[in-house]
């Protein structure tokens, strides 16, 4: 049985991160910057926004329909990311965008960032970048706010106007995750880059059906490419390798993804308990680099 790593011991860093990102956070209300008065982020037109005492802020004008992942999602990717099963991944996204790191200021995005375990190791390399995980998903914010003393975690809709100042990041990483194209471009500086992993159609496909997991979408590379229309490719890498999954790996990797909603917890345990004790699963997931191109 593998190991788990601790969870990052980062001391509880004051301002959760937030303090830094100041100048690259903006009212969702009226896109006015914000400032730090006390316990909440405010604007001049007196729009004013919470941070949690958990440390994230949630920066949705409004009511939002897309709520991301639920508490047992979040737990379940946690535990999974946190044993190595994904580290060659994560290791890659860290060595994409420490090489293509462009030479111009701003932060580095998590677009639908989860628990921030891709941000917190990018940044990790990257010591002179701030970053900022964008999550829809209480549950996640709550352990994002604490992933890295030098980022913030503010609650956002991927599919809304972003509160993020336009040209004020650097890095926008994109990992398993929704994608708004016009947002990207638009909060990305010139020159700046955007980091996807997407999964393959043989992204654990060895579990698919045992599990009643939900398949990848077989024009997912062309949706990919419509969806990046302006941006160009610079770099990509296909990630690909076997894991060696026991019952307890399978059961939380698909207690973290949609199969939760439409297998119930009985059934899953019963599919889980059919397999064999140990099973060679495929990774497969395309990790590519673009920069916006003009026009
Ligand atoms: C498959 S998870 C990937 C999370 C993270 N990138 C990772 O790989 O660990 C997809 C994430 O998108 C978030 N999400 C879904 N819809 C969203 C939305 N409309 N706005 C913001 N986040 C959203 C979910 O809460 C979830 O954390
Ligand atoms: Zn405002």
């Amino acid at each position: 049985m593998m190991g788990l790593d601790p969870v990052p011991a980062y001391p509880e860093s004051p301002d959760r991160g937030l303090e830094a990102l100041l100048g690259c956070l903006c009212c969702p209300g009226c896109a006015a910057p914000l400032r730090h008065e006390r316990t909440r982020l405010a604007c001049a037109a007196g729009h004013s926004f919470d941070i949690a005492r958990q440390g994230y802020v949630n920066l949705v004008a409004g009511q939002t329909r897309h709520r991301g992942d639920t508490a047992g999602m979040v737990a379940a990717r946690d535990r999974f990311l946190s044993r190595h099963h994904y580290r060659p991944l994560i290791d890659t996204v860290t060595v994409l965008a420490a090489h293509h790191d462009p030479d111009v200021p701003g932060t580095v995005v998590d677009l639908a960032g989860g628990t921030g375990r891709y941000l917190a190791a990018v940044l990790d390399r990257l010591p002179h970048r701030h970053g900022v995980c964008l999550e829809a998903s209480t549950a996640a914010l709550r352990r994002a706010a604490r992933a890295h003393p030098r980022a913030g975690a503010i609650g956002a809709d991927v599919w809304r106007r972003w509160p993020l100042v336009a040209e004020s990041a650097s890095i926008v990483l994109n990992v398993f995750a929704p994608r708004n194209r016009s947002e990207i471009r638009r909060v990305l500086a010139p020159g700046g880059i955007l980091i996807t992993a997407t999964p393959t159609a043989d992204h654990l496909r060895e579990l698919i059906d045992p599990l009643g997991m939900t398949t990848v979408d077989p024009n997912k590379s062309e949706r990919l490419a419509a969806d990046l229309r302006g941006f160009a490719p610079l770099d990509a890498q296909l990630v690909t390798y076997r894991m060696g999954l026991d019952h307890e790996d399978a059961r939380t990797l698909a207690g973290m993804g949609p199969t939760a909603h439409h297998v119930s917890e009985d059934e899953l345990d019963r599919r889980v308990a059919g397999l064999p004790e140990l099973t060679g699963v495929t990774f497969a997931v395309e990790v590519a680099v673009y920069r916006a191109s003009s026009g």
